[in-house]
């Protein structure tokens, strides 16, 4: 099948690692690596964009704006709610505020440390959507899920129950991360990875329309690296890569955004 041109994007969530200082020198290293290598930003090359804790958002916010760097970043999470009484969340329109483009939403790690419910973040994504923010909805299964259930089953669901609250022609991006490959070193094979993103894009065309699934970009994550990236991306469901680890090493982020250049990996 051939791929459709969807602007890639190759996301770092950088978890809970990096201060605000840290963040200012690794962003700077990060669009300096690429703009030396003549890195293409767009169809051509890759959106790069940098998930850093919301302490750091405001210092990037300014970075990015002061020196017109071509980096989006967005939060780790966000609160179903706009404003009031919810110690330690912080608001979609706060995001939006600090030029946040992404959001990510139902992180394995928030869903299994913070018991985040697939009705929870149904309302998350409808909170993103509307503060202008680009929900990356995160799905996918455990070893014990996929053992019991097939590849599939799990992600697909967690899919429909996080659009339950969306209508019409959101800006989504889905990101297809197996639990069992996240920090594992040991990523799924690009079949495996292609395989369900198939089946995620089949589901958007359900439930909200040919037109979203064909605009929307799958991510995979779970093990990322810059010698696995290519064989990945050449996948025709696979539109990007959302990393863990390896967007902490700057030369190793910037190589995965230049999956392009790879050759025969
Ligand atoms: P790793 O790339 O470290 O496996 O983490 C993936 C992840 O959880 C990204 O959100």
């Amino acid at each position: 099948m051939a791929k459709v041109k969807r602007v890639p994007l190759i996301a770092g969530n950088w978890k809970m690692n990096l201060d605000h200082l840290q963040s200012i020198a690794f962003v700077q290293k990060l669009a300096w690596t690429l703009k030396d290598a003549n890195h293409d930003f767009g169809v051509e090359g890759a959106e790069v964009a940098v998930f850093p804790p919301f302490t750091d958002l405001r210092s990037v916010q300014t970075l990015v704006a002061a020196d017109k760097l071509e980096v989006c970043f967005g939060g780790q999470d966000l609160s179903e709610h706009d404003s009031g009484a919810y110690t330690g969340e912080i608001s979609g329109a706060f995001l939006a505020s600090l030029d946040c483009r992404y959001v990510l939403v139902g992180h394995s790690e928030r869903r299994t440390m913070h018991g985040e419910t697939d009705e929870q973040l149904a309302r998350k994504v409808a909170a993103a959507v509307k503060h202008g923010l680009v929900p990356v909805l995160c799905v996918g299964e455990t070893a014990d899920d996929l053992e019991a259930h097939g590849p599939s089953a799990v992600p697909v669901a967690q899919l429909k129950a996080g659009l339950a609250e969306v209508s019409g022609t959101p800006e989504l991006v889905i990101a297809y991360e197996p639990v069992w490959a996240i920090g594992s070193g040991k990523a799924a094979t690009p079949e495996q990875a292609e395989q369900v993103a198939a089946r995620l894009r089949e589901t958007l065309a359900e439930v909200l329309g040919d037109d979203v699934a064909a605009a929307t970009r799958i991510l995979y994550g779970g093990s990322v690296k810059s010698g696995n990236i290519a064989s990945l991306m050449r996948e025709p469901n696979i539109d990007g890569a959302l990393v863990g680890g390896a967007s902490l090493d700057v030369a190793e982020f910037a190589s995965i955004s230049r999956f392009s250049k790879h050759v025969g990996t």
